[in-house]
């Protein structure tokens, strides 16, 4: 494709690289440029309205635009637009976001480690752990436990921790000390007959048998989003943390919680934690920590976490860890605007009642020939599309329908996420009743479109 030159377009091929893109298709297709957003909705450089139902990245709770926000980072840039925390340093607006993130936190937390990406909450939390069992002198405590199929960012440590294949080739990762348990995905992967409750059974005797075949005082952490985004928006079956927390009890192994995306009432709770009884010893936050207008995220830490690091200092002179803008005052003042903003709005209560709206209206589509699956809690829905939807066959993967779906969502003005066959819904929490259905007749558009060209 050749572009009219100095175009947007052609600016973009000869510039940029897009994360998560096949580079080759893109200096053949381009970009969609977005050029603003109201609400839910986002359009184009041609003035292209699209509905987004992912909220971005799961990230823009609030939508994507903010005068208040606007004017919240535009007073503190002017007052203080930069300062850090290393050796003593502080901010006001850093301590009164640590303040009340603490006050709202699923479980008793000590103190908040802020940095700027859900990556990097995820690499604190690693080091943390190790560093923890540093100083009870458990050195081989080095493994970190996560699951196939989960994503918890793309920094080396957090990619490894990431159960996702197409993520590691031709990166020479995971790093050697990540181990993977398996998939809770109860609806493509349960035996027939299986309950969720013993398919939750069978997940926890295989993390068990994980821990055995490593050696269990090898073990520093277990890592788990509350619900798996990137792998698919998977809830877990039935039981299926009870018995997984039964067994890192078991061998004192500590629990991380990833919160970045289902923390902040997208799962009709304030965090994931309570919505599927999770007590982690950390915590990890971003995205909706500041209605993704700043990039900021914070690791929440337990007493037990926070008692070690004090020994540690004790013993080495300094908390030896930091990045340059974690805490910056300008991400934590706006954070902490989103946080009185998700009060006035009571945004437990909206999430709860315009998940069920959510949960209602795309539910409807289970019904559709290419739907096989649709589940979902708050407002985060996965919509699994299959060849036969009773008997769990897939379509062949070569067909591509979970692509061709998005082809067609967006030329219907929908943008979607998806995840190989699966759909992913996941709207900015400030969606209208009347624009949930409006996403339902885009994608039913685009379902029939495709259900069309597959007859064909
Ligand atoms: C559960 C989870 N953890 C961590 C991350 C990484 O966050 P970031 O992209 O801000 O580094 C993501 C990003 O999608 C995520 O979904």
């Amino acid at each position: 494709m050749t572009y009219i030159a100095n175009s947007i377009e052609a600016r973009d091929v000869a510039s940029l690289v897009h994360m998560q893109t096949n580079l080759r298709k893109h200096q053949q297709e381009g970009p969609l440029v977005i050029e603003r957003g109201e609400g839910c909705r986002v359009f184009d450089n041609s003035g292209r309205e699209y509905f987004e139902s992912v909220a971005g990245l799961w990230c823009a709770s609030l939508g994507f635009s903010s005068e208040r926000l606007a004017k919240v980072a535009y007073e503190q840039m002017r007052k203080l637009g930069y300062y850090h925390l290393y050796r003593h340093r502080s901010t006001e607006p850093t301590i009164a976001l640590a303040e009340e993130l603490l006050k709202i936190a699923p479980v008793p937390m000590a103190r908040v480690v802020f940095q700027c990406s859900g990556s990097e909450a995820n690499d604190t939390a690693i080091k943390l752990a190790w560093y923890y069992w540093n100083t009870l002198g458990q050195l081989q405590r080095t493994k970190i436990i996560a699951r196939q199929m989960a994503y918890h960012g793309n920094t080396c440590a957090a990619v490894s921790l990431s159960g996702k294949p197409d993520m590691h080739a031709g990166f020479g990762l995971p790093f050697a000390n990540f181990k993977h348990t398996e998939f809770p995905h109860y609806y493509r992967r349960h035996e027939p007959g299986e309950s969720e409750l013993e398919f939750s059974t069978r997940m926890a005797e295989a993390l068990e048998t994980l821990i055995e075949a490593e050696g269990p005082d090898t073990i520093a952490a277990f890592f788990a989003e509350p619900v798996m985004g990137a792998g698919g928006a998977i809830l877990p079956p039935q039981g299926y943390f009870e018995k997984i927390q039964e067994v890192l009890r078991k061998y004192d192994i500590l629990f991380v919680a990833d919160e970045v995306i289902c923390g902040f009432a997208r799962t009709g709770e304030m965090w994931g934690s309570q919505t599927f009884n999770i007590r982690p010893d950390m915590l990890t936050s971003a995205k909706a920590l500041s209605a993704a207008m700043q990039p900021i995220s914070a690791v929440l830490i337990n007493n037990r976490i926070h008692e070690a690091m004090l020994a540690q200092s004790d013993k080495f002179g300094n908390f030896a860890h930091g990045f340059t803008y974690a805490g910056h005052p300008v991400a934590s003042a706006v954070a902490l605007e989103v946080q009185k903003i998700y009060s006035e709005m009571d945004i437990v209560g909206r999430a709860k009642r315009l998940g069920a709206v959510l949960q209602a209206t795309l539910g409807d589509l289970k019904s559709h020939p290419l739907v096989g699956n649709v589940q979902g809690v708050g407002l985060i829905l996965g919509m699994e599309l299959m060849q036969d939807g009773e008997k769990r066959v897939p379509f062949d993967s070569t067909l591509k329908v979970g692509a061709r779906v998005d082809a067609a969502a967006t030329r219907h003005g929908l943008i979607l996420r998806v995840v190989g066959d699966r759909l992913v819904f996941a709207p900015s929490l400030v969606i209208e009743e009347h624009e949930i259905e409006e996403i339902g007749r885009r994608l039913q558009r685009a379902l029939d479109d495709v259900a069309k060209d597959l007859a064909n």
